[in-house]
């Protein structure tokens, strides 16, 4: 039997009707057998202090537990001002410590950008690419996954309905499930 993966999907907006966090629900309905994906959202992660590295408050400790539980980790996030939204990027300074045990460390990771607008967020996913590797396991280049025009591609249940973006999702899924396979056989 193929092995199977938990899998975070880490949610870079807080917004209720957030169409990245339309997206990760969707994710979750389409990936094959070997991947079971957690969405984990972002609103209970208080800031990132150093002040409190030494007794870091509870919320930072269950989010780098569900991290480290994870056998690899997907972010999924719109583009703020060209660049990720601030509370991913907190969320990646919360996971990054303590120094040298990063809760991303040796995880494969996953990256796809959203927006409405016709650039699918894709600066939002080359920052991630500049702000993971240090920090992170390896990251999967392909298939690059900007995912432009999201404001029609849901119903009202917010259920996506738009079919190339199923269609583009469902590969990524095959690819992302491939490299964790892959990555992880290495490792081991
Ligand atoms: C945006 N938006 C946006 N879109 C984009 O394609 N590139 C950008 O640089 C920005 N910048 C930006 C900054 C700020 C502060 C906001 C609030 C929005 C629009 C953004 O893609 C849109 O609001 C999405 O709906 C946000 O994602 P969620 O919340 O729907 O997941």
């Amino acid at each position: 039997m193929a092995t199977s993966y938990n899998i975070a999907v880490i949610v870079g907006s807080l917004r209720k009707d957030s169409f990245t966090l339309k997206i990760a629900n969707a994710l979750t309905k389409l990936a094959p057998d070997t991947l079971k994906l957690n969405p984990v959202t972002l609103h209970d992660l208080s800031f990132f202090n150093q002040d409190l590295e030494a007794t870091p408050p509870a919320d930072w400790l269950a989010f780098r537990d569900k991290l480290q539980k994870s056998d690899a980790m997907l972010f999924v996030t719109p583009e703020y001002n060209r660049s990720i939204p601030g509370v991913l990027k907190n969320a990646i300074d919360v996971g990054s410590r303590p120094p040298g045990k990063s809760s991303f460390l040796g995880k494969p990771i996953g990256i796809i950008s959203n927006s409405p607008g016709p650039l699918g967020g894709v600066s939002a996913a080359k920052h991630l690419q500049n702000i993971l590797p240090g920090i992170s396991g390896p990251i999967l280049g392909q298939p690059e996954t900007y995912l432009n025009g999201v404001g029609d591609a849901f119903d009202e249940k917010g259920n996506l309905t738009k079919e190339p973006l199923q269609k583009v999702l469902q590969q990524y899924l095959i690819a992302f499930a491939a490299f964790v396979d892959r990555q992880s056989k290495i490792a081991a």
